[in-house]
């Protein structure tokens, strides 16, 4: 439980390190290599405790040093004993993550086999897996959903494949990648998800010996190869944090430098924060986010896939525009369910609509099909303290911008799953000011 006292502004330095939604991707990618592989910039975050045990549990001699001045900062990972891990020890890692699910393909082919434990991740829509799957089995693996888990094999080595999937869905395009390199022969996948995580993961990989083209439209042309080395790669700065951080800087009306942000990759975020009313100014070493003073603006935006507004910049961002002049409209079209966290924003007094309907936006796959994924948010509203629960890790963070932003004093429990995302974020809380105690 934390205590936070709100009101007033978050100023100062914070340092964003590697992103959460590729380091532990990086970390499985290092099991396909016959020699070690160094990761650096690894933030510590419970996402990469789980992959970190997991491949452990393989085989995978997993070392983490200080990466020059940032202590902790470098993993080195040696496949040199890659073995089977004990289904029940595999087992205690259940619900504590989605990265498991990519373990397939590189376990595939390093032993044949595989087990994957059940999937945890944020509850903010159903999260199926059947795109993985579907695309796992085209590669010619059998897999076997249990009661436990779901089991996998590959009675030969696995084939590359075409495919085109559904929806350009992040971790398939991973799975594809990550199964496909050192499969036998040339694999195509169409609709591909194009994140800037998912390129320095393609390029992680061609380090590593792979041959992949990313061509246009979403398309990926894979030729596997025998055999692939380790790596050694600096991971691309978290963007998620970094907008969350610009977010914390606009709702308390502060001014926040995050070094590491970096333009490139938040392109349409800075669009919008710059329509709200938002101050940046991008430097040598990250950027600035600030709010300028006088009245924020209100804002039409749709999430969607890279290179759209990420889906995972939306919450924090609302609760700035709680605090903007107006009518602002957001139409979720990743999630079906990612406005859950609302509910206590209006209970600190913000006034927020969620609706069926696809509002202000092109018509998703979610029309018609009774999930609240639009909200009308209409400020500026003074939020007021509160008693709060943690519903995810994106939802937690801005419930706890909101209790910052707010007047008085608000308990805010479930802060842990905070930590699968944000590094240190207590500490970094109080460098910028705020007034937050364990209670
Ligand atoms: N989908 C399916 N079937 C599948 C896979 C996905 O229907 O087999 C659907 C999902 O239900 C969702 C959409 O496709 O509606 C997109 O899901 P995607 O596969 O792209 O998401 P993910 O790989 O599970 C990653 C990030 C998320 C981020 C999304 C979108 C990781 C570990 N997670 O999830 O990050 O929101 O991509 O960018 O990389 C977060 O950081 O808070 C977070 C949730």
């Amino acid at each position: 439980m934390l205590d936070v006292h709100g009101g007033a502004p978050l100023t100062g330095t914070v340092r964003v390190r590697g992103a959460k939604n590729l380091v532990p991707k990086a970390m499985v990618a290092s099991l396909l290599g016959d020699t070690p592989s160094v990761l650096r910039s690894v933030p510590r975050i419970s996402d990469v405790d789980v992959v970190t045990g997991l491949l452990g549990l393989h085989g995978v001699a997993v070392e983490s040093r200080p990466d020059g001045d940032r202590p902790d900062g470098e993993l080195l990972m040696d496949p040199a004993n890659v073995e089977q891990g004990s289904i029940v020890d595999i087992d205690a890692h259940a619900g504590s993550s989605r990265v498991p699910i990519l373990f397939c393909g590189p376990l595939l082919h390093r032993l044949g086999r595989a087990f994957i434990p059940d999937l945890g991740g944020c509850k903010i829509g159903d999260r199926p897996i059947n795109f993985h799957l579907d695309v796992l089995r085209s590669f010619g693996a059998e897999v076997e959903k249990t009661a436990g888990g779901i089991k996998l094999e590959a009675p030969r080595r696995l084939r590359g494949t075409k495919v085109k999937l559904p929806y350009p869905s992040v971790g398939t395009t991973e799975q594809v990648l990550l199964t496909a390199v050192r499969a036998e022969g040339t694999t195509e996948l169409k609709n591909a998800a194009v994140e800037p995580e998912i390129m320095d993961l393609v390029a992680i990989l061609q380090k590593m010996g792979a041959i992949i083209a990313v061509d246009t439209d979403r398309v990926i042309r894979i030729e596997g190869v025998d055999s692939l080395d380790g790596y050694v790669h600096r991971a691309l700065p978290d963007r998620i944090e970094a907008a969350s951080w610009a977010s914390a800087a606009l709702a308390t009306g502060g001014d926040i430098f995050v070094e590491n942000a970096a333009q490139p990759d938040m392109i349409a975020f800075l669009n919008i924060f710059r329509k709200i009313g938002g101050a940046f100014s991008v430097e040598e070493e990250g950027i600035r986010f600030r709010h300028p003073g006088g009245r924020l603006s209100s804002v039409v935006l749709e999430t969607d896939v890279h290179p759209g507004f990420m889906t995972d910049w939306q919450q924090p961002l609302v609760v700035a525009l709680t605090q903007a002049q107006g009518l602002s409209i957001i139409h979720e079209t990743v999630y079906e369910n990612r406005f859950g966290f609302t509910g206590a924003l209006r209970r600190m007094g913000a006034t927020i609509q969620s609706y069926r309907e696809c509002l202000g936006g092109t018509p998703c796959r979610f029309g018609r099909r009774n999930f609240l994924h639009s909200a009308v948010i209409s400020g500026p509203t003074p939020l007021h303290g509160a008693d709060i629960e943690v519903p995810d890790l994106r939802g937690g963070f801005s419930h706890l911008i909101a209790a910052l932003s707010a007047e008085g004093t608000s308990h805010v429990s479930g802060i842990e799953l905070i930590n699968r995302g944000y590094e240190d974020f207590m500490d970094k809380l109080a460098g910028l000011g705020a007034q937050v105690a364990q209670a």
